[in-house]
Order: structure tokens, then C-alpha cells, then sequence
């Protein structure tokens, strides 16, 4: 079938040739065979070409906070694609990527009051690594470039983010990566904390490993930690009680810097606007992505604390401060979208509705403890996510089955990571669709059982 044919057809119908697109993250021969097209949404659906409605249980990619095609934020964009395309972000600007800024400020914790906007949440990490390093650069303590991750940790793709990020097969591909890395222990035991309901007893002492990381390496070559509060695509880890505030305490002690990874669980995910919000520690870095668009256009961030951004300000005036950025930051339809979904969480008070909607949510999931082949659940915020047995020889095809089985034969669109389901809906799921997301999983598990 010639390329052409795909032009000719409108966009909402399924195309007769796949090949040409190299699909990210996806095995493209496996889709190909058995194509899973989205053509529309609203609010809390997909539509298939044919016009199935799917129960959108993953909010994209952990995106959609607010729900889809929401009307004030279609809105926004539409309006602002007619009066700005594009504003240089370097040496120029337009009004509303201050506001955008401003409005984010607000919204996190203690002093993180400056903003770096990116397109991205990998480019939000790189940003924030280098701003780690160029910080201890203008600081005088230029010694300190050492990076700390976390095994099982997910930071995008950028080399820095893999580089500190703790995925074998997000790693093992790609020799270069960052040199002077090291990783903390991941948090997750399942022995310890299998079907836990929110944050686990077991594991606030593993943020101690920091310590021995220090000793080997001394405090004056440390740069930076990086974490996500709660761990996401690597299946979620949620947050042992008590660790974050330790790891907290040992960066103190040792003057390292702490960045919180909250690409996911940023702009209500665990109830609050920030994770380090609910923890009740305040980061010197946050990275931000996903939610603060609703995922309508493609953008991200790091919100530094004042000391951070101040290091910086000094020297001749008509001198760039940090040699950073993207053509695309602070793009006008992605500032346009920002601040229209901050108003939209705001007027409907969506972060407090996953605050309440937690323990409704963790009932529902974990009522599916007892059924095939399901070794654990974990329930965070509106998170979940349910670990499968895997099957003989092939891990993370019993998942991967679960995701197809979902998509065609029970219209729910389900995530996957290795052999575990992860569910984040929208903040606008309603206390029915938590059952009917219960009720279609189980429906699913038994399929592939
Ligand atoms: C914690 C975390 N950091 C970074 C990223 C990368 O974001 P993006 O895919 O927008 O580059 C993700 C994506 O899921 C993430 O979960």
C-alpha cells in the first residue's frame, strides 16, 4: 500500500499503511499486527476509529489529569493559536509564560520560586542535573559533580536521565552514559509490604545507604540526589514511611542537593499538588511535566528554591546566567494550556477530589487481591498498580496480554511495566467508574489467567 494512501484518508480513519512510523516504547511488530487506535476523546474516554468508547484508566500516560478535551483548556489553546504561533523564549518573551511561572510557584512548597520551562519531563531532568552541577559550579565547589539515582528509578531518556535512572533495559542498550553515577537501593520488598494500602512500614532505612555512598566518595564530590517520590513506570514503589524525610535529613547533613523527580506525581496525583507536599519535605529541585498541561501540549519544568536560582544572578548584567534552554520552552500554546488546567484544577478542586477519592480508589483495587495470578497491589493517591504472576519463560507477556485483552475485548485502557498493571485515571474519575475500572480489571486478569 503506497504511503500516499494514508494522506488521502481523514484522520480519524484507521491507516492501511503502519510501517513508516517507528513507535516509541512499543513493540512495533506486536502492535502492527493487532493496532491499538485512538482517534477522539472526552473527559474520561477514548474512541476507537469504529467508535468504541475505552474507559481511560492510565490518564494517557499519567497525563490527563483534568480529564480529556476539557472545554476551557481546547479553548485556550485555540485562542492562543490565533493571536501568538510562537515567541522566542531566549532574549524574548511573551506576558503569559511569567504568569504561567508565577502560578506553578504557588503551588510548590517552601521557597522553590523560580521556574525553568522544557518540553519535556527527560528534558526536565537533564535540566535539573545540569543546574545541580552548574549551581556547585558558580558556588565555588566545582569538586561536586558526583550524581545519585536510585535502581528501579525512571528519569526519561536524556543520557543524564538514564544515567541516573535505574532501569536495566532503559540502560543496557546505550554504552555512554554519564560518568561518576551511583544508585541507591531500590525501596520496594516484596516480602515486607505486599498488598500495602499507601506509604509501607518497612523501609524508611533505606534511605541510610546515602551515608555509605557519602563515605566512599566524600560529601565535597556529591552533586545531587535524585528521586521519584513515589516511583512510577518502574511499577510503583510508593515511598517506605518515613524515607523521604530521612533522605532529606542526610543531603542536609552533607550539603547535597535533593531533587524530586515529579514528572508523575506532580498536580494532584497523590492528592496534593506535589508530592513533596503530602511528605512534608520541601526539595531543592522539582521536575515537573505531564499534569501541568493536562498533557494537551507537550511541556515541562524544574522549580528551583531561591538559593538555587540566586547562585546564579551575579556577574556582567548582559551575560547569560545559565547556558540552557530549548527553542520550544515556554512555547505560547503550552503556557496557553498550563495556565488554563491550573485554573481548571483549581475551580474543581481536583487535587483535595483525589485526596478523597484515595481510600474509595484502594478499596476498589485492592479488592482484587484473591484473583489469578495477582502476587501484589499497591494503592497510592490515584495510583495502582497489580503485579501478575508471570508465565512460564516469558516475562511480561502475561501483561502485556492483560493490556491487548483490555484495550479490545473490555474497552479499558490498562499500563503496563514488566509484569505489573499500573492504573492512574483522570482526577475527575468518578466513584462508578472506580468500580467499573475494579469490575473490567478483574474481568481481564481472569482472561489471561
Ligand atoms: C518520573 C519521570 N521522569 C521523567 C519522565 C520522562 O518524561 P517524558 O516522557 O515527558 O520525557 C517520566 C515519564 O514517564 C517519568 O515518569
Amino acid at each position: 500500500m503506497s504511503r500516499q494512501s494514508n494522506l488521502a484518508r481523514t484522520t480519524t480513519s484507521a491507516p492501511n499503511d503502519l510501517e513508516a512510523f517507528w513507535m516509541p516504547f512499543t513493540p512495533n511488530r506486536a502492535f502492527k499486527k493487532r493496532p491499538r487506535l485512538i482517534v477522539r476523546a472526552k473527559d474520561m474516554h477514548y474512541y476507537t476509529p469504529e467508535g468504541r468508547a475505552i474507559l481511560d484508566a492510565t490518564a494517557g500516560m499519567w497525563c490527563t489529569n483534568a480529564g480529556h478535551n476539557r472545554d476551557p483548556i481546547v479553548a485556550a489553546i485555540k485562542e492562543q493559536a490565533e493571536e501568538l504561533d510562537y515567541a522566542p523564549p531566549f532574549q524574548f518573551a511573551h506576558p503569559k509564560s511569567f504568569h504561567l511561572a508565577s502560578r506553578i510557584a504557588e503551588l510548590a512548597p517552601g521557597d522553590l520560586d523560580h521556574v525553568f520551562f522544557t518540553n519535556s519531563g527527560s528534558e526536565a531532568v537533564d535540566t535539573a542535573l545540569k543546574m545541580a552541577l552548574a549551581y556547585w559550579n558558580v558556588s565555588g565547589q566545582g569538586s561536586r559533580t558526583r550524581l545519585i539515582g536510585r535502581e528501579r528509578g525512571y528519569h526519561g531518556v536524556g543520557f543524564g536521565g538514564i544515567s541516573v535512572g535505574g532501569m536495566v533495559g532503559n540502560r543496557k542498550m546505550f554504552g555512554t552514559m554519564l560518568a561518576g553515577v551511583d544508585h541507591l537501593p531500590a525501596t520496594y520488598n516484596r516480602e515486607q509490604q505486599a498488598f500495602t494500602r499507601g506509604e509501607p512500614e518497612w523501609g524508611a532505612h533505606l534511605a541510610d545507604e546515602l551515608e555509605r555512598i557519602v563515605a566512599l566518595h566524600d560529601a565535597s564530590t556529591i552533586a545531587a540526589v535524585i528521586v521519584e517520590p513515589m516511583a512510577g513506570s518502574t511499577g510503583v514503589l510508593p515511598p517506605p514511611k518515613g524515607y523521604l524525610k530521612r533522605l532529606r535529613a542526610i543531603c542536609d547533613k552533607h550539603g547535597i542537593l535533593l531533587i524530586f523527580d515529579e514528572v508523575i506525581t506532580g498536580f494532584g496525583r497523590l492528592g496534593t499538588a506535589f508530592a513533596a507536599e503530602r511528605y512534608g519535605v520541601v526539595p531543592d529541585m522539582i521536575t515537573f511535566a505531564k499534569g501541568v498541561t493536562s498533557g494537551t501540549v507537550p511541556m515541562g519544568g524544574v522549580i528551583t528554591r531561591k538559593h538555587i536560582h540566586d547562585a546564579f544572578m551575579k556577574g556582567p548584567e548582559h551575560v547569560v546566567e545559565f547556558a540552557h534552554g530549548y527553542t520550544y520552552s515556554a512555547h505560547p500554546l503550552a503556557v496557553a494550556a498550563g495556565i488554563a488546567t491550573l485554573d481548571v484544577y483549581r475551580e474543581e478542586s481536583l487535587f483535595e477530589r483525589a485526596k478523597k477519592l484515595e481510600p474509595v480508589w484502594a478499596d476498589a483495587i485492592h479488592g482484587l487481591k484473591g484473583e489469578p495470578n495477582v502476587l501484589d497491589i499497591r494503592t497510592l493517591g490515584l495510583v495502582a498498580a497489580v503485579d501478575l504472576a508471570s508465565r512460564p519463560d516469558a516475562v511480561g507477556k502475561r501483561a502485556y496480554e492483560a493490556m491487548e485483552n483490555g484495550f479490545h475485548e473490555h474497552d479499558i485502557t490498562l499500563r503496563i511495566t514488566g509484569e505489573t498493571i499500573a492504573l492512574t485515571p483522570p482526577l475527575t474519575i468518578s466513584e462508578a467508574q472506580i468500580g467499573e475500572v475494579a469490575d473490567k480489571l478483574r474481568a481481564v486478569i481472569r482472561a489471561v489467567a
